[in-house]
């Protein structure tokens, strides 16, 4: 094998063919074709959902099957609710996801078929509970009762009920609704990675959706939308912005909800939400943050020529909406997980075992040296 062919961290290797979504050179995203601002725009997180797991725009009555189907599947039963409450409430909530995702495959009784048409059930089952779960575990913490999901409620208005048990507004339902759009799929990256080499072993959709989430978690993946909001508290005011930043920089501080590996010339769902958060902001009075947010983001464009990606207005979103910083990561989960799923149909469907090879760089062959020869 060549040592050209080395690539650290696989940077702009085409690892696999997928048909789900696409960084079309790399600058615009679009879901099986659909630009991503046309999606966030017009359809419903439930359509979007629909889009990427079952690979077109449903019809209405489609749309009516699917919300039935989540539904139907997203309460959590006595059984389920016993054993996350054995769970320390200390345990922060990507953790706690994790086992989650984990733990619901042994009361799913498709848990160990990986036909296409079971993995899709069981995917639609995990998209359905994991709010439920999510939510259950944060009240749990806060010392209060899990909320049961409310099947009037769309997708997007229930997590922020069953987190809250107060009805949220349309802008705060639109918002939140919006949010998971941007967030639900993106190629290959690190977690959905991950989920595809797990399945390419033949494991199992939970196995490999407990991967990705455990991928995810990292301050260099999904962790970084709750960073974001530390540096925001840290800096405290605009005035303090531009100080705090050039220091920061000078220190070769890592700017959370900068950068991206792919989008080099911008993050087209940072570009559409941002926007969104501004408006945000004045309706919750919250002007101040984003003048200290625009500041900063100024700065470390003109300095490091560094835009920023999903995590920096999605992290002051989801502060806008009067939500704690321990559930932004975990917000990113029950949405990626229709873009997770995805990819593992997609991947067991047309499997190969994902396995590649390193370039070694230890020792030259040694001898033998029995155990009371070594000093
Ligand atoms: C996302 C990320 C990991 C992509 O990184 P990458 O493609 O591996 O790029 P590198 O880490 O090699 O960075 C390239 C250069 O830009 C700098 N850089 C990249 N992101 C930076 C950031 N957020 N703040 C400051 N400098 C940054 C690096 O220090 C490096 O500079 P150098 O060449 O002088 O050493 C990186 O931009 C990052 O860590 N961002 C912050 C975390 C984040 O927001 N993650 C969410 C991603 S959606």
């Amino acid at each position: 094998m060549s040592e050209q062919m080395y690539h650290p961290g696989l940077e702009g290797v085409i690892a696999g063919e997928t048909a789900i979504s696409t960084i079309a050179g790399g600058s615009g995203l679009r879901y099986r074709g659909y630009a991503i601002e046309d999606l966030a725009r017009e359809a419903t997180f439930e359509e979007v959902a629909y889009l990427i797991l079952h690979t077109e725009l449903p019809t209405p009555d489609q749309l009516k099957d699917f919300r039935g189907r989540l539904i139907e599947n997203a309460p959590i039963t006595s059984d389920i609710l016993k054993f996350l409450r054995t769970v320390p409430r200390t345990t922060p909530i990507m953790d706690f996801l994790r086992t989650g995702a984990s733990a619901l495959a042994h009361w799913d009784s498709e848990a160990g078929d990986t036909s296409h048409d079971a993995q899709l059930r069981k995917a639609e089952r995990l998209l359905a509970k994991l709010p439920t779960i999510m939510a259950a575990h944060r009240r749990l913490q806060q010392s209060k009762e899990p909320v049961q999901p409310d099947p009037k409620k769309s997708y997007a208005a229930n997590i922020l009920w069953m987190l809250k048990r107060k009805q949220p507004s349309e802008a705060l339902e639109r918002a939140m609704d919006i949010s998971l759009t941007l967030y639900a799929e993106h190629e290959f990256n690190a977690s959905t990675f991950t989920a595809r080499v797990i399945t390419s072993t033949l494991s199992d959709l939970h196995s490999s959706v407990a991967g990705a989430i455990g991928a995810l978690k990292g301050p260099l993946h999904g962790g970084a939308n709750e960073r974001v909001m530390e540096v925001l508290a840290q800096v405290g005011s605009p005035e303090n912005a531009e100080p705090w930043i050039r220091e920061a920089l000078a220190n070769k501080t890592r700017i959370m909800g900068f950068g991206h590996r792919v989008y080099k010339d911008g993050d087209p769902r940072a570009r559409f939400l941002k926007p969104i958060c501004q408006q945000l902001a004045v309706e919750t009075h919250n002007e101040s943050l984003e003048e200290t947010a625009e500041v900063i983001e100024r700065i470390v464009v003109e300095e490091k020529g560094l835009p920023p990606n999903l995590d920096w207005p999605s992290a002051r979103l989801y502060h806008y909406m009067g939500l704690d910083v321990a559930i932004y990561t975990p917000l990113f989960v029950v949405s990626r997980v229709t873009g997770w799923a995805a990819h593992i149909i997609e991947q067991m469907d047309n499997n190969r075992l994902i396995r590649p090879r390193s370039r070694y760089i230890g020792p030259e062959p040694r001898d033998w040296v029995p155990l009371a020869e070594r000093a």
